[in-house]
């Protein structure tokens, strides 16, 4: 995901892309960078880290002029760099490129382009490809030119071009991604979303998938595939440019929540070939490096600390390695036997979590090889691993973790199974039948989020609660933990999570009239066992609300409500039993009137000890 501007008229074009670019931060923020015409030439700036970074050289290195682009990067290919950010040109810099999306056939057209045409590439994007093409096409029409280019073009994007020799226009395309242009009085805009353009005009048109848009300041035509030109109405936008970025959402939680089954979906299917072997870009782990391993340690903090007690259910149970799960900030301080037969998995969503870091490096220090799975693609987790497995969640705005922890649980499964394809210890049958069951889970999980009214209903009558207890056995253990922090952390409520064969040996002094209990009884080989515990709290008086599996209808008789989730394998139910649990925590924080997504005293990227 990226953000993408574009500006033709009068105004003076950097403030106007910074602006727009400002706006569009949310989509990714790994580099920045623009690109203006003026005094017969295109200017390129453009700098690895935020959008502040390339506002504070621009100060220095000016640029003025009326026609420009910009980008703001969530690095896909290529790690975030100043030569990796956009906007990307052709050899001779006359054309100039900004790109949200992905080429899938990039490297198709790279080694062409290298081979028939002896180009050298600046970067490791797959976006410098189409300033070649373009470039390749030029016959004095940027135009048509364009449209030759994606032509050859296969994937998702919204590009915008500008070209040195036609400096009173801007194309750009829509394929899959979002495209929308801001009509002006003499000026006209493109960018990925209406935020980034509601400072100057509330007139939009909305750009259809496959239609390629030639602005000039005075004029906007807007073409199908075929060349032919559209009609197109004028969208009028009333809302702000605040609740806009949240896509109508109330908050970035929620909006995150709901993103989840595209998360699931993109970590998975991008990792499966065609006959659905696991194909790991990043890991190169051999079986020889697989076989010299005795044992893997999974260390991470918070909630992907929970995603990794998930992940060692997975790689023992699928890959028959043993596996040890820890807090980075208590692995590095105790001396873990660890050395060159460890494989250390490092899991963080920012990539930046100084615990985390700090751990990675004392593992590596006692010859651990190390394998990270990160959100963030070039974050300082990402380039200190020998193997990286990115998960592909976007950017993660709401402090309190989501998608990055559905897309971390995807990421532990995929390599507990890779790891099992190449040590053989699973058989087809069994491989295969996992492999199924996890394509179904972006469509259970969006099954979840389409009955969240249930929850939110019950949240409404739950909100006032001191505290809360979560429960459950075996894998819904650490589910409880994933479920009491998202609550405690936006909701200041008092929850913790146990084991429920713990409840005897001293919580359930705690337990009285109208405790509210959480229990997960999602594990077929633990329910009868969990309905023990849940009837143990009740007779205490407390108002339990039990998670289970559609068709387990035993548990409506002990549970005070049930929230049901798709039924499923017992190895994979966290990525569907976590789903109420932060609809809950959601709906019982907006009711107690807490700032959703930015919670007291926490901050998104910890970095400090
Ligand atoms: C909780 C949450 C935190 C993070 C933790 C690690 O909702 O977001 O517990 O999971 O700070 O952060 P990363 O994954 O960036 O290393």
């Amino acid at each position: 995901m990226c953000g993408i501007v574009g500006y033709i008229g009068d105004k003076e074009v950097t403030s106007v892309l910074i602006e727009g670019l400002s706006r569009l931060e949310y989509r990714g923020y790994d580099s920045a960078g623009i690109a203006v015409y003026d005094n017969k030439d295109i200017h390129v700036r453009k700098y690895k880290g935020r959008l502040s970074v390339l506002a504070d050289h621009l100060k220095e290195e000016t640029l003025t002029g009326v026609v420009g682009i910009g980008h703001t990067r969530w690095a896909t290919h290529g790690e975030p760099s100043d030569r990796n950010a956009h906007p990307h040109t052709n050899v001779a810099g006359n054309i100039a490129v900004i790109h949200n999306g992905i080429i899938e056939n990039y490297m198709k057209i790279k080694e062409w382009l290298m081979e028939e045409k002896g180009i050298e590439f600046k970067s490791d994007t797959d976006t410098e490809v189409i300033a070649h093409l373009v470039d390749h096409f030029y016959e004095g029409d940027l135009l048509d030119a364009v449209y030759k280019a994606i032509r050859k073009m296969e994937g998702a994007y919204a590009i915008g071009v500008i070209c040195k020799d036609e400096p009173d226009k801007i194309v750009a395309v829509r394929k899959d991604s979002p495209l929308i242009v801001g009509l002006g009085k003499g000026e006209n805009f493109i960018a990925s979303d209406i935020p980034a353009l509601l400072k100057y005009t509330r007139e939009m048109y909305l750009v259809e998938n496959d239609e390629v848009v030639l602005l000039t300041k005075d004029d906007v035509k807007i073409f199908n595939e075929l060349g032919q030109q559209m009609d197109r109405e004028i969208f009028h936008v009333t809302w702000d440019a605040e609740s806009a970025e949240k896509e109508g959402y109330e908050h970035f939680m929620i909006k995150e929540i709901h993103e989840q089954p595209k998360g699931v979906s993109e970590t998975l299917l991008r990792r499966l070939d065609t006959d659905e072997n696991i194909v790991l870009d990043g890991i190169k782990l051999t079986k020889e490096d697989l076989e010299n391993i005795n044992k893997v340690y999974i260390v991470a903090c918070g909630t992907a600390y929970h995603a990794g007690l998930v992940g060692r259910y997975a790689i023992e149970k699928f890959a028959k390695i043993p596996v040890e799960v820890d807090v980075a900030s208590e692995f590095r301080y105790r001396d873990p036997f660890v050395d060159d037969k460890t494989l250390f998995i490092a899991v963080s969503q920012s990539g930046e979590t100084l615990d985390t870091l700090a751990a990675l490096r004392e593992a590596k220090r006692k010859g651990a090889r190390i394998l990270s799975i990160v959100n963030v693609v070039g974050s300082s987790v990402a380039r200190e691993s020998d193997d990286v497995f990115y998960t592909w969640a976007g950017p993660e705005i709401a402090v309190a973790s989501t998608k990055a922890y559905t897309t971390q649980l995807v990421a532990m499964y995929l390599v507990a199974l890779h790891m099992s394809s190449v040590k053989g210890t699973l058989t087809k049958d069994q491989y295969d039948g996992i492999i199924k069951e996890l394509k179904t889970m972006p469509e259970k999980v969006k099954n979840i989020l389409d009955n969240h009214t249930r929850i939110q209903h019950l949240a409404d009558g739950q909100f006032n609660n001191e505290s809360v207890f979560f429960m459950g056995r075996g894998l819904d253990v650490h589910v409880a933990h994933e479920g009491s922090l998202k609550l405690k952390e936006i909701s200041y409520i008092n929850s913790f999570a146990i084991a429920a064969g713990e409840l005897k040996h001293g919580t359930i002094a705690l337990i009285e009239d109208g405790t509210l209990v959480v229990a997960l009884a999602t594990q077929d080989r633990l329910y009868d066992k969990m309905l023990s515990n849940i009837q143990e709290v009740r007779a205490r008086g407390a108002f339990v609300v039990g998670v289970a599996k559609e068709g387990n209808k035993e548990i409506e008789k002990t549970a005070d409500v049930v929230l049901y989730v798709p039924d499923t394998m017992d190895e994979l139910t966290p990525i569907l039993s976590v789903i109420p649990l932060q609809l809950l925590a959601y709906y019982i924080a907006v009711a107690r009137g807490c700032d959703v997504d930015k919670p007291k005293n926490l901050a998104k990227s910890v970095t400090v000890e």
